[in-house]
Formats: structure tokens, sequence, C-alpha cells
């Protein structure tokens, strides 16, 4: 087991900029990894406090080792952020952080089983506590099933061959590890799109490990129950990996930020609908160039700021 926990904080300075903290505030990080943001927000408080969230034990072993200076301004919890009304109880916040997707020390360690590029038993488990791994949906997914996963996840091109591919397969034997799943999607995709572009196991990969934690379906409902728990003025700063991810996020804010929702023809509002969310970066926020040369994997990340009316 490896215990050092790298982990390039992605638009660090753009995202802490964009939660204009406040030395009294009360901060929440719903993604702490490695503590890099956390950091960032603590060393800005003087009576506030930081609450420190990360599903992963791992992660908040790692956070907590980065932040020790601070611990009389830290509160760590180990939750999925999905989650985040019971952990928050009655406390109000001033700001909150949200750095979707894994961290590079997830992805790192070939025993997570995150990676194409490692050998490993096939999990992708942000919590290791959680039941549904990768091996299992790999396994019992049904072939229609796995196509959806590929396809919408994945933005797979090939995800009709690699689900058919990937049955045939496991009517032999179980699959079990990254590697044996890496050859069948090579199996998979025409020689001709296999050897240009990124990895071919890229897209899947991608793909399952978003089915496995649930990535997609929890942001929404989280912006939503977040959205009462803020104070007035504070900020949501929220990073995000892929279009998919992006979308959500930019549509919830763009609803949070609607009023009335009466059809025109209507003389009074009956819906009583008011606007919760001011929405502060009309485009997203992207990498610098620097940023991009000293962290590749930053190359799609795109951050957008709504602040609590
Ligand atoms: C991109 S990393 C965050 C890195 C961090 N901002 C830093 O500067 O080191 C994402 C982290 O969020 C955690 N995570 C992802 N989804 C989560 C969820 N739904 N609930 C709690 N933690 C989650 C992962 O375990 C991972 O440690």
């Amino acid at each position: 087991m490896e215990t050092g926990f790298s982990h390039y904080s992605v638009m660090k300075n753009e995202a802490i900029e964009g939660l204009a903290i406040k030395p009294d505030g009360v901060y929440l990080d719903c993604t702490a990894g490695g503590g890099g943001h956390s950091l960032e927000i603590v060393k800005r408080l003087e009576n506030g406090k930081l609450i420190a969230v990360d599903q992963d034990p791992a992660a908040i072993e790692a956070a907590g080792r980065r932040l020790s200076e601070y611990s009389d301004k830290v509160r760590f919890a180990r939750s999925n952020f999905s989650e985040i009304e019971s952990v928050l109880g009655d406390t109000r916040v001033d700001g909150v952080l949200i750095d979707l997707g894994v961290s590079s020390y997830q992805l790192d360690t070939p025993e997570r089983g995150f990676s194409y590029n490692h050998d490993a038993p096939l999990d992708m488990r942000m919590n290791p506590d959680a039941a549904f791994t990768a091996r299992e949906l790999v396994n019992n997914y049904s072939e229609q099933e796995l196509r959806r996963v590929i396809r919408d996840w994945g933005e797979e091109r090939f995800a009709s061959r690699i689900s058919s591919f990937i049955v045939d397969e496991r009517e032999r034997r179980p699959i079990e590890t990254t590697f044996e799943l890496v050859e069948i999607i090579k199996k998979a995709i025409p020689a001709a799109a296999r050897d240009k572009g990124p990895h071919p196991a890229k897209r899947t990969f991608q793909a399952i490990r978003i089915e496995v934690n649930r990535e997609l379906d929890i942001i929404e409902p989280t912006i939503r129950s977040l959205a009462p728990l803020m104070n007035s003025g504070g900020r949501i700063a929220i990073i995000t990996f892929h279009s998919l991810e992006d979308r959500i996020v930019k549509q919830t804010y763009q609803s949070l930020a609607s009023g009335c929702t009466c059809p025109s023809d209507f003389p009074i509002c009956v819906c009583g609908k008011k606007p919760t969310f001011k929405i502060i970066t009309k485009h997203p926020i992207v990498p610098g160039e620097k940023e991009l040369e000293e962290n590749p994997r930053s190359r799609s990340a795109k951050l957008r700021i709504a602040e609590k009316i």
C-alpha cells in the first residue's frame, strides 16, 4: 500500500479567489482529497472553520496530515457529499468547494483498480467500503446496460462492440482484472481507431468508474440540498472534468438562478419560485497555459461559481 499522496490541485488560485473567503466564515470542502484546496482555505481563516469531507479514508488521512498545523480550525468527515445534510446538521456555511472526480492518488494507486496502465483487480470504488465494484458491473450488467454505460458515460463510439466482446468473454470465465478488460477492449476496437488518439481503454474505464461511484446522479441533488444550507452571499465553486458533469452543474445553477416559472399568460405568479443563486461565472473558468503545462490532467477542467442570494 502506497503511503505518499500526490495530487495537483486543479485551478487552486481561481477556485480560492472565486470563494471570496471571509476570515470568520464557515467553509465546506466536499472533496478534500490530498487537502490542497482545503489548505488554501484554512490559511485564510482567522476565527473561521473548515469542514473537510471525502468518502475515501485514504484521502481523509492525507488531508489530515496536510492540515495538521491547522487542526483547531478543521473538522473532518468521512462521507459521501450526497449526504451533506447529515454532515452539516444545523451548521450553515459561507462557501462550498466541490472538485469532482478521482484524485491522482486514487488513479495512480494500482490496487484501487482505476487505471488501465496497471494490472490489478477490477475495483474503482472511491469508497472502499461500498458494496458495488467494477468487477460486479463488468460481470453482471446485461449487454444493454453495459452499452448504455459505456456509450453515455464514456461517449465511446464503439460501445456496442465493446459490450458484446465483454459478454462473450465472460461466458468463458469471469473478468477479474484491469488488464483482462483492457485486452477485451483492444480486441473490440477496430485497429484503425485503436492505434490513434488516447489509450483505447480510456473512455470505457471512465464510464465504468462513473457508474460504480454514481458520480453523475448525485451532482444535481447535492447542489440543490446545499443551497438552503448556505448563508446569503456565500459562494459555491465546482470544478468538473468532463462535459457531462459540466452540463449538470451549469443547468442546476441556471435553474436555481431563475425565478417564477409560471406561463407568461398568467396574470400573477402562482408558483412563488424565487431565485436562490446568482451566477458569477457566465462562462466557465478554465486552466491557464502554465497549469496545463505543469498538469496535463487538468486539460478538461472547468470551474463554475454561483453565489447564494
Ligand atoms: C479531484 S480529488 C480532490 C482533490 C483536492 N481538491 C485536492 O486539492 O487535493 C476528488 C476527491 O473527491 C472525493 N470524492 C469524489 N466524489 C465524492 C463524493 N461523492 N463524496 C465524497 N467524496 C468524493 C474523491 O475520493 C477524491 O479524494
